[in-house]
């Protein structure tokens, strides 16, 4: 049976993260001057119990989706075994896998992953400029990344998303620059609103709103409203080009009613919001022991379900509640 939360949205994407470590010190999620918050590897879900996990998911609660996030998940030992692994269940029960990755060492892994089922990447890319994707990222990547991002281009995913995080007086002014040298690209540009995390530095003067992305894009191009595919971006065509554009207005215009995610942080915590506090009880102790049956399993996760707010709390509560960090969640 279906994840049903108690105002009736469905739950059928899974958010899973690999990996609460990053090489990358993005300004906006992990800073280098930030305290390291890792939990330490030995506590993170393995490739076994990750198995069990994404069974239940999609056998026992018609999970649809599951999209693997970090930290970087592609820097997770022995990854492209588990795609592997999980390979059979996804032949088996028809479901999406899709991965968030920054993208850097994505190149040399991306066929094996194709060849594995993954249908959908998202990458994330700031900056057209190799200096700026410095400042940005703390990592002289920008090459890689940019290579990663065309060369999936050229293997039939069934979807790549570009995702840029936009910040007032650092990126925003290169919104037409990306709209000009992807326009020519099978993906899908997503313009980010910067959102408060604990350590990320978060505050009004350097928020740069979806409204305002749409106007300055509209300087040089014009955009139709189109369905897209997602829930969380407002999505656009660049009239006159084959590019699909989304912004994801998760502060000025938030989409918690179309909600249908469930995350699952690297050491096994069920977080029903992104913006929600963990589970006490990670998955771990449940899955790791044999004698705990699937079903008690799939009543655990139901229940986190219970509790899940309406939408979550303004920008400026989340900002001083400082308590979460995109390094253990992924987005
Ligand atoms: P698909 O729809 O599967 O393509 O993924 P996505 O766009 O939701 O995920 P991705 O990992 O590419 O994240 C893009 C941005 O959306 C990141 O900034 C995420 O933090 C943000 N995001 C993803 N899910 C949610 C959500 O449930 N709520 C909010 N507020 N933001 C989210
Ligand atoms: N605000 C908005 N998006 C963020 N991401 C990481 N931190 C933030 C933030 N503070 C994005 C990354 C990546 C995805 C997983 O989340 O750019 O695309
Ligand atoms: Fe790493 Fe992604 Fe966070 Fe950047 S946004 S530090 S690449 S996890």
């Amino acid at each position: 049976m279906k994840l049903t939360d108690k105002f009736g949205r469905i739950h059928d994407y899974v958010r899973i993260s690999l990996i609460d470590k990053c090489y990358f010190n993005c300004i906006y999620c992990n800073p280098s001057n930030s305290p390291a918050r890792y939990d330490t590897n030995k506590s993170i879900l393995s490739y076994e119990e990750l198995y069990r996990l994404i069974r239940i998911l999609v056998r026992n609660l018609e999970v649809k989706k599951i999209r693997f996030t970090g930290g970087e998940p592609l820097i997770r030992k022995n990854v492209i075994n588990f795609f592997e692994m999980i390979y059979p269940l996804k032949k088996q029960y028809g479901f999406e896998i899709g991965i968030t990755t920054n993208g850097a060492r994505l190149s040399d892994k991306i066929e094996s992953l194709k060849n594995f089922g993954v249908d959908k990447l998202n990458i994330s890319l700031d900056t057209l400029n190799r200096n700026k994707f410095i400042a940005i990222t703390g990592k002289d990547y920008f090459v890689q990344t940019l290579s990663a991002i065309e060369k999936a281009t050229g293997l039939n995913f069934k979807s790549v998303k570009v995702n840029v995080v936009v910040i007032k007086n650092i990126n925003d002014e290169e919104l037409t620059d990306f709209v000009e040298y992807f326009k020519s690209h099978p993906v899908t540009l997503r313009f980010i609103e910067y959102m408060p995390f604990a350590g990320n530095q978060w505050d009004d003067s350097k928020f740069f709103s979806w409204n305002g992305m749409k106007t300055q894009i509209e300087k040089k191009y014009s955009l139709k409203e189109i369905d897209g595919d997602g829930k969380v971006s407002k999505d656009f065509l660049v009239e006159g080009e084959n590019l699909k554009l989304g912004f994801i207005s998760s502060i000025s215009d938030h989409f918690c009613d179309g909600c249908n995610r469930l995350r699952i942080t690297a050491t096994g915590k069920i977080k029903n919001c992104l913006f929600a506090n963990p589970s006490e009880l990670s998955l771990k102790s449940l899955l790791m022991d044999e004698s705990i049956t699937d079903e008690t399993i799939v009543e655990f996760i139901r229940n986190t379900l219970k509790s899940k707010w309406i939408k979550h709390p303004s920008a400026k509560e989340l900002a001083e509640l400082n308590q979460n960090n995109m390094m253990s969640i992924g987005g």
